[in-house]
């Protein structure tokens, strides 16, 4: 399959990477790293990728990002990071992805733990996190082209916990390898509309 990834430098994307590259044609996408580069909240930007890239079997997204901070001091801009970033950057490439995909192709979002089991600092992530999986599910029931769509949603990864330690304080970790596990089975499977929750 040729399976586009978004992310794929990251902690989840390199798992995902090396559980996917061996039997499948990679097109690796990031920020700054990757075959191609873009902002994913930026949809002309989107919208360029596929047209570059051409048709696919597979998105997998595994970028995203919010902001983390206390709850009343968050402004409007701090709020449009996690909304612009994580929810739209992703929304924006299944929109835009459905015009490239192949028939019976899929989408694999890529939501956290946080909108379940919340900490402190994490309103905006909890926010984003339940609106994808919303999408998810609503959206699989409407996809042309017999296309899938589901999302993963892990626990805290071990290999982010030199990061974010002070914040997870009593999880139990999910490595970045088992946490791919879910990636491959929502490329390679049958299912659509699924939340993989990985690790809790
Ligand atoms: N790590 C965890 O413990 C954990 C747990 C649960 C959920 N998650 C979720 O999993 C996702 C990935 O997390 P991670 O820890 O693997 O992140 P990470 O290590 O910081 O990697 C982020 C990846 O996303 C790319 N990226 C960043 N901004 C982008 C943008 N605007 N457009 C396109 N690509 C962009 C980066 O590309 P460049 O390298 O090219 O800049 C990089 O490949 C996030 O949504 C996160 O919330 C992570």
């Amino acid at each position: 399959m040729k399976i586009v990834i978004v992310g794929a430098s990251g902690t989840v994307g390199k798992a995902v990477c090396e559980r996917l590259g061996a039997r499948h044609d990679l097109v690796t996408v990031g920020q700054s790293h990757g075959d191609y580069q873009l902002d994913m909240g930026d949809e002309t930007q989107v919208k360029q990728l596929f047209d570059q890239v051409g048709n696919f079997d597979a998105v997998i997204v595994t970028a995203g990002k919010v902001h983390f901070g206390e709850l009343e001091a968050f402004t409007t801009q701090q709020w449009q990071v996690g909304l612009q970033n994580k929810l739209m950057g992703q929304v924006n490439l299944v929109m835009h992805g459905l015009a490239y995909i192949n028939e019976g192709g899929s989408f694999t979002l890529t939501s956290g733990i946080l909108n379940r089991d919340p900490i402190r600092y994490a309103a905006s992530a909890a926010m984003v996190n339940g609106a994808l999986e919303g999408f998810v599910t609503a959206a699989a029931l409407g996809l042309p082209k017999r296309a899938r769509i589901n999302i993963v949603s892990p626990n805290v990864l071990a290999e982010s916990m030199d990061k974010y330690e002070t914040f997870f304080r009593g999880y139990k970790p999910v490595s970045a390898s088992e946490v791919a596990l879910a990636y491959e089975k929502s490329v390679e499977g049958l299912q659509t509309g699924q939340v993989y929750t990985v690790g809790f």
